[in-house]
């Protein structure tokens, strides 16, 4: 054992002094007894620390058995039961297997695994209907769209390890286009529009978010920056009848926000730009600038870049609004820091950032004034606001 390291051969974290400090020793021995199989028994048997052995036991298990939760989901979504269920009403196992081309007898197993799950429930005998989670996914088809483009990610992430030794080419990597591509701007419309599809379908809840958090009102002029088809500022047309609107994006993904703008009628509403926020200036006048999802997707020196481009095109006293889920949310971290995290890493850009190393870039690029606007579900997005 070296000098360095402790009675139970563990080395002190950098930079502390080969003296424990209190909190280590105390962690050290509860990690020594969580893993010890007496303690263990123990602990599942007396009345006091049963309940808390039960919980930690059903985490452990969760983890071990997420991936069968994320197929029995993705099932059920590709099998359509939610939608079948809601339009037809409780049904049978035979009933349901009709049209699935599975047999009943195994869609029984799938049925059960989706109840255990809370996404459907057994009602009277041999019916099922939907469960409250299922029921809550029919009102998300973002998240339903999420749950199908998955595929990709379970396939980025079938070696884990592999992944995080090398960045070598991933399928999310070729589904967002622009994450591995040097000329972004130069990408063609059918490499841009899948994605923007998703993003499109995803981006009605994190409006709602935004609008609710932010009064948008008290601006003129708002350019949403990376606006993909426009989801964002349609959103706000809806809501705020006098604030003009613009958004930029590649020239592949305006020329199809502006066809779909113009069909919705808002093609003079809302004016559209295309270019590569990288290397194209981006357009004056705004005195307020979103980054709706944006920056998270961008490793460190290039999402600088794009903060100081979004400094540089508002006006003194302009805000620009930065939306996007966060690492060190409280009670989201497995989204912001298991999901993203990974998530980011299988697309081969950006990482998902805490909302202190935010405020830090932010005040690199020039802004002050960094506040947070809380939003309804902090999971799905935070909302910083700061000032030029
Ligand atoms: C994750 S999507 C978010 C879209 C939208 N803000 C939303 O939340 O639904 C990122 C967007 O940034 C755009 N984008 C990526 N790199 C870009 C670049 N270099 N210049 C302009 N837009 C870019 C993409 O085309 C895409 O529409």
């Amino acid at each position: 054992m070296s000098a360095a390291a402790d009675a139970g051969g563990r080395r002190p974290p950098p930079g502390e002094s080969p003296r424990h400090t209190l909190s280590m020793r105390l962690r050290a021995l509860r990690n020594r007894l969580l893993a010890s199989p007496r303690f263990q028994r123990w602990a599942a048997a007396f009345p006091l620390t049963r309940p808390v052995a039960r919980r930690h036991t059903r985490e452990l298990f969760d983890l071990v058995a997420g991936f069968v939760y994320s197929q029995v989901l993705a099932a059920c979504v590709r099998l359509d039961l939610f939608e079948r269920l809601a339009a037809e009403g409780p049904a049978s196992a035979a009933e349901l297997a009709a049209g699935c081309e599975v047999p009943a007898e195994r869609l029984e197993v799938l049925l059960r695994a989706a109840a255990a799950l809370r996404l459907l429930e057994r009602v009277s005998g041999e019916a099922w209907d939907l469960g409250p989670l299922g029921a809550a996914l029919r009102g998300n088809p973002g998240v339903v769209a999420m749950i199908r483009h998955h595929a990709l990610l379970y396939e980025d992430l079938r070696d884990p390890v592999a992944l995080l030794r090398s960045p070598g080419p991933t399928a999310l990597g070729a589904f967002w286009g622009y994450a591995a591509s040097p000329l972004p701007a130069s990408l063609a419309g059918q490499a841009v529009g899948d994605y923007s599809t998703l993003m499109a379908v995803s981006q009605q809840l994190v409006a709602e978010e935004i609008i609710a958090a932010y009064p948008l009102g008290r601006h003129r002029r708002l350019l949403d920056v990376g606006g993909g088809h426009g989801a964002f500022t349609r959103a706000v047309a809806a809501r705020v009848p006098g604030l003009a609107l613009a958004m930029f994006d590649l020239p592949a993904v305006a020329a199809q926000a502006r066809e779909s703008l113009a069909q919705a009628g808002l093609g003079e509403r809302i004016e559209v730009h295309g270019g590569d926020f990288f290397r194209d200036p981006l357009p004056q006048g705004a005195d307020l600038i979103s980054l709706v999802r944006i920056v998270h997707d961008h490793d460190d020196e290039p999402a600088r870049q794009l903060l100081r481009a979004v400094h540089q095109a508002l006006p003194a006293g302009g805000r620009l609004l930065l939306a996007e889920p966060m690492a060190e949310t409280r009670r989201a971290e497995p989204a912001g820091d298991a999901y993203f995290g990974l998530y980011l890493m299988a697309m081969g850009s950006g990482r998902p950032r805490s909302r202190a190393v935010l405020e830090a870039m932010l005040a690199e690029a020039g802004f002050s004034r960094v506040r947070e606007r809380r939003t309804h579900t902090p999971l799905l997005t935070r909302l910083l606001v700061a000032e030029r």
